[in-house]
């Protein structure tokens, strides 16, 4: 039932962005890959997309944005996905809205979280995202604990001068509230600043990569997750996001997605193969039509960074 692509690698992650709006304005955001136009689609039809999706092998679904707390029928759509029988359903959040949220979205059948925070310094925050929510986020983070939904996941992108040193800091942080830290190497996509803004900020995550080495007590790696590594250390744990120039990330990633106007991205970083699915579903064409164009999404599928 799993679709496997031409490059042996079997699909079975669904991301689907849900809006392109957003309550911040994070400088280095990669909009989930997705030139910014405002886009939504309605819960009917990310319903449909999601059926579809289980139809074809789909095991998890993430919803992302833009912010998805910001639709209001937030709650209505985790509860119609989670009731289709996937064995994870997630989403990816920057955290301002998560204490109010965090109840009803355990209510609505929703697994897990990750929160987009990079920074504990309410300056360095303002910087990135140009406003003051580091308390609002960090009550969001604690209440997404409390109410049981496991993992919370800190997301924190890594960047040189800005936050690389407040990484054990923010360890800390998530090891007494009962999160996972997620540390991302900063991306450069189309929608990026510009050449400065990559140069000006990259920071080479072997650096820490070699650290975490030393001081781990177990080392696992994500195979069906883009061969991702989970650091265990100090009682707590720390995954690494690597998906620059990283062959064996793209050789092991098993991810499609939706962007908010709905059509299929094969690939983060690229947008030269995507399919469009709201046309023919506006139109009222069949199930078995939809599962065919994912399988086109499917073939389309080349690894960004080539070496599979
Ligand atoms: P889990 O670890 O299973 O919770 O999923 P995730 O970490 O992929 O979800 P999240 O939304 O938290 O994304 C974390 C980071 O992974 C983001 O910063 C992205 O830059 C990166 N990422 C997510 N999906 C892709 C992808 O399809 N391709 C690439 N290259 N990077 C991705
Ligand atoms: N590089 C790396 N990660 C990024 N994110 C957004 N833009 C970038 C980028 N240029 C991260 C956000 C969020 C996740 C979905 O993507 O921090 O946690």
């Amino acid at each position: 039932m799993v679709k496997i692509d031409k490059f042996e690698r079997p699909i079975i992650s669904l991301r689907i962005s849900i809006t392109n709006r957003c309550n911040v304005k994070c400088f280095y955001c990669h909009h989930d890959g997705i030139i910014p136009q405002k886009y939504e689609m309605t819960p009917e039809e990310i319903m449909r997309i999601s059926q579809v999706a289980k139809n074809i092998g789909i095991i998890k679904i993430r919803l992302s944005g833009g912010e998805p707390l910001i639709r209001k029928d937030i709650i209505d759509i985790v509860n119609s996905i989670s009731k289709i029988g996937f064995t994870d359903v997630s989403i990816t959040t920057n955290g301002i809205l998560l204490e109010e949220y965090a109840q009803p979205l355990k209510d609505a059948g929703l697994d897990r979280i990750n929160v987009s925070f990079d920074t504990l310094n309410p300056e360095t925050y303002r910087f990135i995202t140009k406003s003051d929510y580091v308390n609002q986020v960090k009550r969001g983070i604690e209440k997404a604990v409390e109410v049981g939904l496991y993992p919370v996941k800190v997301n924190m992108v890594v960047m040189r001068g800005l936050n690389h040193e407040e990484i054990w800091d923010m360890f800390h942080f998530c090891k007494e509230t009962g999160a996972v830290l997620q540390l991302i190497e900063l991306l450069k996509t189309e929608n990026c600043p510009d050449e400065d803004f990559f140069d000006d900020y990259y920071y080479d995550m072997s650096i820490i990569e070699k650290k975490l080495l030393e001081k781990a007590d177990n080392v696992k790696t994500r195979r069906f997750m883009q061969d991702r590594k989970k650091y265990y250390l100090e009682g707590g744990e720390i995954e690494v996001v690597k998906p620059m120039d990283n062959t064996e990330f793209c050789k092991n990633c098993t991810r499609l997605r939706i962007t908010p106007e709905g059509k299929l991205k094969p690939c983060l970083l690229r947008n030269d193969n995507l399919v469009d699915l709201m046309e023919p579903i506006r139109r009222g064409v069949s199930d078995e039509y939809l599962e065919s164009l994912f399988v086109e999404a499917i073939t389309n599928r080349e690894p960004y960074y080539a070496g599979c």
